[in-house]
């Protein structure tokens, strides 16, 4: 059995984990106007929406990637451990998809279009509908924070792992 999670899954974990931290960090900053300059707001969510589908872009390449490949014996001593860590892996490996389309389908139903980092627009195939774009920015904003929990769950995982059970998880990963 292989104890170290091949190249390809150290590389998109790293890619799409780090873009997470990016497209949240620009989504917090959107919601304190103050922290920024009035006149650069455009800029922030044209690169959070940016962040966000190269999110998207990342996470089906990675979970593509993932059916192809061996995983790694999971580390957990007992069975909760077990379950904490293949549902905050299952709920994180749907939530990069799934943050990024509420996002998505938020804008298009107010109307407008997203850009990638300047280079295309996706087109909008749904007609405007405010009550829809209402719902979508409360699933959109109430994912976001849980996600991010459980993203804090899997450091403290790891954190477990290293201090406690003195094993180091990350060289399995990088
Ligand atoms: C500094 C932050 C992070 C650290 C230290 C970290 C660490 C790790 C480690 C050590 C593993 C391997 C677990 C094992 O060996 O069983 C792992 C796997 C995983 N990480 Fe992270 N991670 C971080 C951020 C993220 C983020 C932001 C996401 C997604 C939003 C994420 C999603 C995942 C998923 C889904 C797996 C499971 C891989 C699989 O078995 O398919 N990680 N992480
Ligand atoms: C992993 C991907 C993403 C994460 C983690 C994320 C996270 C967030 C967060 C935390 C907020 C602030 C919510 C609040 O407290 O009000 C936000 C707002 C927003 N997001 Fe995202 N988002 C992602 C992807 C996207 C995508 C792909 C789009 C559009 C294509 C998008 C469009 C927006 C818009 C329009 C807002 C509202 C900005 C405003 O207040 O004017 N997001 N997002």
């Amino acid at each position: 059995m292989i104890q170290k999670y091949n190249l390809s899954m150290r590389m998109m974990h790293w890619l799409s984990g780090v873009g997470f931290l990016f497209a949240i960090f620009l989504g917090i900053i959107l919601t304190h106007t103050s922290w920024i300059d009035e006149s650069n707001e455009v800029q922030y969510i044209l690169l959070h929406k940016s962040f966000g589908l190269l999110v998207f872009f990342l996470a089906t390449l990675r979970i593509i990637i993932r059916f192809c490949s061996e995983i790694p014996n999971s580390v957990a001593d007992n069975k909760i451990e077990k379950f904490i860590e293949k549902f905050t892996h299952y709920f994180l490996y749907f939530s990069i998809i799934a943050l990024p389309i509420s996002g998505y389908l938020m804008s298009s139903f107010g109307g407008r279009t997203s850009g990638f980092f300047g280079l295309f627009d996706i087109p909008l195939f749904i007609s405007k509908n405010d009550e829809l774009s209402g719902s979508f920015y409360d699933i959109h904003k109430i994912l976001a924070y849980i996600t991010l929990c459980f993203v804090g769950v899997h450091i403290l995982g790891f954190i477990k792992h290293l201090i406690i059970d003195k094993n180091n998880i990350l060289k399995r990963i990088v």
